[in-house]
């Protein structure tokens, strides 16, 4: 008998388990209150690096001379730029609506919620389903401080359609989101702070990328403080002042906006979930390997279940959850999932981090290569970057690898595959990668695990370098 999957999300995690499960050939429907798209599409992913890729150009024209090129009165037309967003969101928003009717999924526009008896309902109706896929999402944390619900605190959706280029931006969070708006508005001419209460920005990723990224952006102008919480925010002739308090150190600091970036939580809340009997802990739903819920036909994907908030690791979880519905045996592999920021220069990593590894005490050798010696990273002016290859010490399997220059987030994917496929060093040192191209250096800090780059000077007594 057919089956009939009914998918609560048309997000990364939702439309990609809908045409899993049509490809298996079930009945799907996806039901969807705000955009086919989800976050990713519409507010998050592809509209950011939409506004950073011209934001970046912008900013590398400008240095117009020393790349060989003469401009005049070059600037930003924010109109035309916030259009084009528009219309490439809407473009690919239309071609997820193609494909989900290319596999003749049912699209109801509308809010979903479960029935006490686990049902689905949406719109007044009740719709039979055998498997049942919670793609949610999730939404920005708010936070609370004194003046926090001035018009002038913002989330990361409105950021995305300001009237016009803020003179000044104070940005509450420097993970992920905090850094890549830190990139873009500095680079169209904002007066940027961000405010973070780590000793350092991104927490979660390799120190060494965090280090070099945070002084990356702070040479081209955006100022940090870490260590750092926003108390309270005031309005003053049409600027918001942050009181920012450093160790014991209050200062306040302007802004025309205050951007909190301070995470995302899931938006289980409200969906009838806990009625239904959903076993949730802090608001985000528990999975397990398979991403079922403790409720028979039930399975939760992307950032409702909080493992890993990417609209990659979405949709794949979405492809496995299908899968095992289906008793087919799914593929998941976590340890792919490649991380990537879309700053100028890009930073991307997959993985184990040295601090991770230290901390679960794997032995490991590190290879570094810097791209200051890659003579297509010096053609892009990606001379400040750097890869990574970390490899356990005895077997030689690539355990992390890490990248900060231009394309990292393409070039990781070499990495990813590398875990995937359980490579070694010596795998990765016999690929031979073209020439001139960045991914040299993958090769290049693979060598170097062995004190064996050959564009690098080696290291005196060590393993493979002069005694
Ligand atoms: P995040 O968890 O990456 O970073 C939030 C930062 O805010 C942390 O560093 C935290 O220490 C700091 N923070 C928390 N409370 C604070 C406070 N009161 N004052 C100052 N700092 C405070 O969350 P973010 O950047 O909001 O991103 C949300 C999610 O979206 C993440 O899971 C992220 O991975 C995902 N995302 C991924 C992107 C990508 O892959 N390129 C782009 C944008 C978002």
């Amino acid at each position: 008998m057919t089956k009939r999957v009914v998918v609560i999300g048309g997000g990364p995690g939702g439309y990609v388990a809908a045409i899993r499960a049509a490809q298996l050939g079930a009945a799907v429907t996806v039901i969807e209150q705000e955009k086919l798209g989800g976050t990713c599409l519409n507010v998050g992913c592809i509209p950011t690096k939409t506004l950073l890729h011209t934001a970046e150009l912008y900013r590398t024209l400008l240095k117009g001379k020393t790349l060989g090129l003469q401009m005049d009165n070059l600037r930003i037309d924010w109109t035309a730029l916030q259009n084009r967003k528009k219309n490439l969101v809407t473009r690919l928003v239309k071609g997820v609506d193609s494909l989900l009717k290319a596999n003749e999924v049912t699209v109801i526009a509308g809010k979903a919620s479960l029935t006490k008896t686990a049902g689905v309902e949406v719109n007044g109706e009740s719709l039979p389903a055998d498997i049942i896929i919670l793609a949610v999402g999730s939404e920005p944390v708010k936070l609370s401080f004194p003046g926090s619900d001035l018009p002038g605190v913002i989330d990361s959706t409105e950021v995305l359609s300001l009237p016009d280029i803020p003179k000044s931006l104070v940005i509450i969070g420097g993970g992920v989101i905090g850094v890549e708006f830190a990139a873009l508005f500095s680079s169209v001419g904002t007066e940027v702070t961000v405010v973070e209460l780590a000793s350092e920005i991104l927490s979660v990723t390799d120190k060494e990328l965090a280090v070099k990224l945070r002084q990356e952006l702070s040479r081209r102008g955006v100022t940090f403080r870490t260590g750092a919480s926003v108390e309270a925010v005031e309005a003053n002739k049409g600027m918001y002042c942050a009181r920012v308090l450093t160790g014991d150190k209050v200062e306040t600091i302007d802004g025309e906006y205050i951007l909190a970036a301070v995470g995302r939580r899931p938006r289980s809340a409200g969906i009838g979930l806990e009625a239904a009997g959903v076993a949730m802990e802090r608001g985000r739903v528990i999975v397990d390997q398979h991403f079922a819920t403790n409720l028979p036909g039930i399975y939760a994907v992307g950032d409702c279940n909080g493992s890993v908030m990417l609209a990659h690791a979405a949709s794949a979880q979405g492809v496995a959850a299908v899968e095992h519905a289906f008793g087919e045996t799914a593929a998941y592999c976590a340890g792919t999932i490649p991380s990537c920021i879309y700053t100028t220069p890009e930073v991307a990593s997959v993985g184990y981090t040295e601090e991770e590894l230290q901390r679960q005490r794997i032995s490991y050798s590190t290879g570094s290569f810097a791209l200051i010696a890659n003579g297509k990273a010096l053609i892009e002016e990606g001379q400040s970057g750097f890869v990574k290859v970390l490899a356990h010490s005895d077997s030689g399997k690539v355990l992390g690898v890490h990248m900060l220059g231009p394309r990292a987030t393409d070039l990781i994917a070499e990495g990813a595959l590398a875990i995937r496929v359980g490579a070694t060093v010596d795998d990765l040192i016999t690929t031979i990668h073209a020439h001139p191209t960045i991914s040299e250096a993958i090769g290049e800090a693979a060598l170097a695990t062995k004190n064996l780059a050959i564009h690098l000077p080696p290291k005196r007594g060590m393993k493979g370098g002069p005694e």
